[in-house]
């Protein structure tokens, strides 16, 4: 099934190194992201699982759920989390859903035939809230993925969301936004005072949130 911004995400139960997990209800009305991994005892992966592990603090400021997917059963996550803690010193600290069947990877597009019949490629969905997805990233098996981008990208969404504002490039926390194009100069003028205009169609203002 492909999926695209704006779509629901599809529910399902699945195994997990923390036991039988409701993917909707354990996201509850926060945000999450899942991740896929090509397979189990792998070097890349292995670095990634332990990268996330190390910023459990920083998506949970951001009220962002994390869960893994691996095509392999549990008992082989479960030997795989201790390589992660040795190698990269962090414990396997969010679920790894053990899709050893295929059915999420497939529910969420997450095998590409012409680069893999069988490994997952490195996916990720950021969801919203509301269920909708958000962001979609596809990586291939040999780039391990950069999770402060994510966390970056989650500020992006969490302000967007809630202020009639956009990021520019390479934008982080704090730093001035657009404004967005729906809003007249006269309503920019209320809401951000002291805008600044590059183009007419460039507006920009510091960070409603610092
Ligand atoms: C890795 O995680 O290192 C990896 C997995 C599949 C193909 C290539 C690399």
């Amino acid at each position: 099934m492909t999926l695209r911004l704006g779509d629901t995400a599809p529910g399902f139960t699945a195994q997990t190194t923390d036991g039988s997990i409701d993917f909707l209800e354990w996201k509850g009305d926060g945000w999450a992201v899942l991740f896929s991994h090509p397979k189990d005892y792998t070097p890349v992966c292995t670095t990634e699982l332990g990268a996330v592990s190390g910023l459990k603090e920083e998506f949970a400021a951001r009220n962002c759920k994390v869960i893994g997917l691996s095509v392999d059963p549990l008992d082989s996550h479960r030997g795989w989390a201790q390589d992660i803690h040795d190698v990269t010193g962090h414990a396997l600290n969010f679920p790894l859903i053990a899709d050893d069947d295929r059915a999420i990877a497939n529910l969420y597009d997450m095998i590409h035939p012409n680069a893999d019949d069988t490994m997952t490629v490195r996916s990720v969905f950021i969801i919203g809230p509301d269920n909708k997805i958000k962001l979609t990233l596809t990586y291939p098996a040999s780039t391990g993925r950069n999770f402060q981008e994510l966390l970056r990208v989650i500020d992006s969404l969490q302000l967007t969301a809630t202020h009639s504002v956009a990021t520019p490039a390479n934008w982080e926390q704090g730093e001035d936004v657009i404004i967005a194009p729906s809003i007249s100069d006269a309503d920019a003028a209320e809401r951000f005072p002291g805008f600044v205009t590059k183009k007419p169609y460039l507006r920009v203002t510091p960070s409603p949130v610092k």
